[in-house]
C-alpha cells in the first residue's frame, strides 16, 4: 500500500440550482486494494476460434500495474444520472417494441458476496429479430422503430438491478460458415472501484447455439460459462405482461481478508 492510498477521497460535488450539493457520500468501506484475478477467469484475450481475436489482442504481456487511489475509488455515480425509462427499454419510444417482453433483474455482489450498492449496470442487446439499430449492422432482419436496444440503472442498497425489454433473437456473425450468436444481452457494471469493471454477456437457458459458439466457448471452464446463463424465474414474471429471467453477478472482491481488530 502506497501512502496515496490512505488519503480518503473528497465527496463529489456538483453546482445546483441551489448551491452546491453532495451527490455521492465516500463509501466507508470501500476496499483499499482488491484482488488480481488469475489469467484463467476470463476468455484468452486471443482465441483462435473467434477470428478477429487474432489481429486486436496485444502482442506483448501485460503489465500490471500497482493498484493506486485511482483504481480503489470512484466511479462517483448516483441516480440524478437515470433518466426515467432508461431501464424499461420498451417505453423508449412512440409505440410498443415487438417480440417477447421480459423482465431481467438480479443482484450485484462482490466475491465476498456482498451486495454492492450504487453500481451502474448498463445493457446493450439486438432487437426480436436479432438486429442492432447500428449502422455497421445491415444483415437483412427488421429493425424495430420501436427498440433501440440500450438501457441502464443503478443497483438499489440490496444491490438488486431490473431491466424491463424485449428477448433478442440470434443474429449471423460471419465468423465461420453458418456461424450464429446465441441470444444474448450484454452487460457493462462499473462497481465501487474502477477494478471491478466488468464487461459480459448474458445468455438464455437451454440455447440450441451454445455448442458451435466460439465467444461463449472462449470460456473454457463449464462452471463459468453456466454462470453467464440467466435462469428462467416464474417468480419474476409478471401476470398478463411478461415473463423473466434471472442473473446475478458477481465482481472481484477486496484484496486481503479483513481481521477483526484485537481488543
Ligand atoms: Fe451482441
Amino acid at each position: 500500500m502506497t501512502d496515496e492510498l490512505q488519503t480518503p477521497a473528497p465527496p463529489l460535488q456538483q453546482q445546483g440550482e441551489d448551491g452546491v450539493r453532495v451527490i455521492y457520500d465516500p463509501i466507508a468501506d470501500t476496499p483499499t486494494s482488491y484482488l488480481r484475478e488469475p489469467e484463467e477467469a476470463h476468455p484468452p484475450m486471443d482465441y483462435q476460434g473467434y477470428k478477429s481475436t487474432a489481429l486486436r489482442h496485444p502482442k506483448q504481456p501485460l503489465i500490471y500495474l500497482p493498484q493506486t487511489i485511482t483504481e480503489i475509488t470512484g466511479p462517483q455515480l448516483g441516480p440524478v444520472l437515470m433518466g426515467e425509462n432508461d431501464n424499461d427499454l420498451t417505453v423508449q419510444h412512440d409505440g410498443e417494441p415487438i417480440g417477447e417482453r421480459i423482465v431481467v433483474s438480479g443482484r450485484v455482489f462482490d466475491t465476498e458476496g456482498k451486495p454492492l450498492r450504487g453500481t451502474l449496470v448498463e445493457i446493450w442487446q439486438a432487437n426480436s429479430a436479432g438486429r442492432y439499430m447500428h449502422r455497421w449492422d445491415r444483415w437483412p432482419a427488421p429493425l424495430d422503430p420501436n427498440f433501440s436496444g440500450a438501457g441502464r440503472c443503478i443497483t438499489d442498497d440490496e444491490g438488486r438491478y431490473t431491466f424491463t425489454t424485449i428477448k433478442p433473437g440470434p443474429y449471423p456473425w460471419g465468423n465461420h460458415y453458418n456461424a450464429w450468436r446465441p441470444a444474448h444481452i450484454h452487460f457493462s457494471l462499473l462497481g465501487r472501484a474502477f477494478t471491478q469493471r466488468l464487461v459480459t454477456q448474458m445468455y438464455f437457458p437451454g440455447d440450441p447455439f451454445f455448442p458451435y459458439d466460439p465467444i461463449f466457448n472462449s470460456v473454457r471452464d463449464p462452471k463459468a460459462r453456466e454462470r453467464m446463463v440467466s435462469s428462467f424465474s416464474i417468480h419474476d414474471t409478471v401476470p398478463n405482461w411478461a415473463h423473466a429471467y434471472h442473473f446475478d453477478i458477481y465482481l472481484r472482491g477486496p484484496g486481503a481478508t479483513p481481521f477483526e481488530e484485537a481488543h
